[in-house]
């Protein structure tokens, strides 16, 4: 599967969240970093299919602890997409597969739909 540079694993706060790949008004990625670790998600909330973050960026909630979007406050786990509360509790943001390596992060160069 050919793939995509989306960018340093430093370009992303520790703990923290980045919107990527921006289309139009809206970045396309929601990109959350732990550590070493990177998560990516389409930014694509399930419930109304909106962007998700607050303001430019922000994915997260104050505590960091979670995905939150804060259109009608649905929560999801960083780790699996799983919403837990909110008025899509029992969906999942679609994944985008990433990879780190030599402190860069790769993704698949298509992105997956969101009706897989
Ligand atoms: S659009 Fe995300 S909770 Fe409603």
């Amino acid at each position: 599967m050919s793939e995509q540079r989306l960018c340093a694993l430093t370009d992303i706060p520790d703990g923290g969240s980045r919107g990527m790949l921006r289309r139009d008004l809206d970045d396309q990625l929601c990109v959350v970093r732990q550590g070493d670790e990177v998560f990516v998600w389409l930014n694509d909330c399930p419930h109304e299919h909106r962007p998700m973050e607050y303001r430019q960026d922000r994915f997260l909630s104050s505590d960091g602890g979670h995905i939150v979007c804060y259109a009608h406050s649905a929560h999801f786990d960083i780790r699996t997409g799983h919403c837990f509360a909110g008025p899509c509790t029992g969906q999942h943001l679609v994944k985008v597969p990433a990879t780190v390596r030599d402190g860069e992060v790769f993704i698949p160069a298509e992105l997956p739909s969101i009706f897989d």
